[in-house]
């Protein structure tokens, strides 16, 4: 679906509202601010308690939420989902209160105004740690304003009041990395990811490298709270959630759409659709799982590419984790048969891009397709830069790579009409030393266009049954080859206890 398109009112030009924010007049200059809907402001309201004698109250009860954390499961144009954790067994209760945040207001207002809306959730055991994962959705909401919100409960305490972004309408930007981890680096590109104030962002797999440890879930998170409670994160599994309780870690502190773990939904004129790439599958007896996901995608892949035919849509973006090629240095593909099958999928229902990571390198392909450049094929770009240690790149070329590096960073995309324009930034210099400052370096930029009519048309076919998968594919070998793989995961514990 679409988001509603809104006349844009008044605003102040960009640079003027961009300077208004430099000059830290972001809450003063709300009124003007907020007046533009699809902005290029920085961070609107303050999320800290104000040092202007604004009497917020103080934090109260025993239970007070933490890692909190926005996603959607619903419609992305009306819709947000608050997610975080409470410590202990006993359930302190699970409420998010919200409203917009209205021309005039003042950062005191922001912080202590009473909510007009409030929306309970869900509640449900964080994986094998004593605390609880709560969730509770906001609806019917205007994302052309900012939002206020806080979740908690009185019983348990409160969380400081937050403020969403207004999303932006006539253009958008989603940032992706991978393989993110709780180095140095991870953090410089979750403060720079902020900084840059997208619309929403992906990570493409291995987030916490818990790796069977829960609590490090749980620092993880900490230092995903200033960029993930202020704009949606939307994520895709990883081999990396599979060690903690076969993605049971990662199931049960994140909240998306559809089962939770593949999905498929609109934003403006995209459709993504995420896989979990068979990361999750452990046991050949529970291969119904990756087949009924497999099947999910030809269909949703499938309905998408008709209604980007039918003008509904401009592109199909596919996330997950694992590449399908790659540079990196000993990690050609474990898992022939689910790449050729996913491959075959991909390039059927014309997938535009392909957003992975697990392979801690930065690379953009070409169109491609078969391990060759293909006009009709989908852009990879494999940036598992996030922050967890990088690999290294073979020494011979790839006739379908356009750029690989080695760069901890994040890559942009600004989505206006038919062009996304790419850009990949680096937080290190080229001898991998981290800049000062929050500073960032350009190593790639590129533009994806959208396909003519004839391509859109070309690539409309119907979905696949899983017994007309299996004529052309063995999906028994697929399973037993994607379960292998998995366990070599396990087994590896040196250079590949962090892929
Ligand atoms: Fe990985
Ligand atoms: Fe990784």
């Amino acid at each position: 679906m679409r988001p509603p398109k809104h006349p844009k009112p008044f605003c102040l030009p960009d640079p003027t509202r961009r300077s208004l924010l430099r000059a830290g007049a972001g809450v003063l200059a709300l009124p003007l601010l907020n007046a533009c809907g699809s902005s290029e402001v920085s961070n609107v309201g303050s999320n800290a308690a104000t040092g202007n004698g604004c009497a917020v109250p103080a934090a109260t009860g025993t239970q007070r939420p933490r890692g909190l954390h926005v996603s959607w499961t619903d419609d992305p144009a009306t819709t947000r989902t608050i997610t975080w954790f409470t410590d202990g067994a006993a359930d302190p209760g699970t409420v998010v209160q919200y409203g917009p945040v209205d021309a005039g207001m003042s950062d005191c207002e922001i912080q202590t105004a009473a909510f007009p809306f409030s929306a309970e959730g869900q509640t449900q055991a964080t994986y094998d740690v004593d605390a609880l994962t709560h969730s509770a959705t906001m609806r019917d909401l205007d994302t052309t304003r900012p939002i206020r919100y806080r979740v908690g409960s009185e019983t348990g305490g409160w969380s400081a009041v937050r403020v969403l972004q207004p999303a932006r309408q006539d253009s958008f930007r989603f940032i992706h990395f991978g393989d993110h981890a709780q180095s140095d680096a991870s953090r410089a590109v979750t403060a720079a990811t902020r900084a840059k104030n997208p619309d929403f962002v992906w990570i493409a797999g291995d987030l916490s490298y818990a790796n069977g440890d829960q609590p490090v879930w749980d620092s993880y998170f900490d230092m995903l709270e200033p960029l993930a409670s202020e704009i949606p994160v939307m994520t895709a599994p990883g081999n990396h959630e599979n060690k903690d309780g076969g993605g049971q870690g990662y199931t049960s502190r994140v909240t998306l759409p559809g089962n939770g773990i593949y999905y498929g939904f609109d934003y403006g004129n995209i459709h993504f659709c995420v896989s979990t790439g068979g990361s999750l599958l452990n046991d050949a007896a529970d291969a119904g799982e990756l087949l009924k996901e497999l099947a999910a995608l030809e269909a949703d892949l499938a309905d998408a590419s008709l209604r980007r035919a039918n003008g509904e849509i401009d592109f199909i973006i596919f996330v997950q984790h694992y590449t399908i090629w790659t540079s990196c240095d000993g990690r050609d593909p474990f898992n022939f048969s689910l790449v050729l099958l996913e491959e075959n999928i991909l390039l059927r229902h014309g997938v535009d891009l392909l957003l992975v990571g697990h392979d801690h390198i930065y690379e953009r392909s070409k169109p491609m397709g078969f391990g060759l450049p293909l006009d009709s094929g989908y852009v990879q770009i494999t940036q598992g830069g996030g922050g967890q240690s990088l690999y290294e790149l073979v020494d011979y070329d790839m006739a379908w790579s356009a750029f690989r590096t080695l760069r901890h960073g994040f890559t942009e995309y600004v989505v206006e009409g038919k062009t996304i324009r790419g850009t990949t930034y680096s937080v290190e210099n080229a001898a991998l030393e981290l800049l000062p400052d929050g500073g960032l370096e350009i190593i790639d930029s590129f533009e994806i266009h959208a396909r003519n009519t004839l391509a859109k048309a070309h690539a409309v076919h119907a979905a696949r049954s899983l017994e007309e998968l299996g004529r052309d594919f063995d999906l028994q070998a697929m399973v037993d080859h994607t379960v292998k793989r998995n366990h070599l995961h396990d087994l590896f514990e040196d250079h590949t206890a962090n892929f």
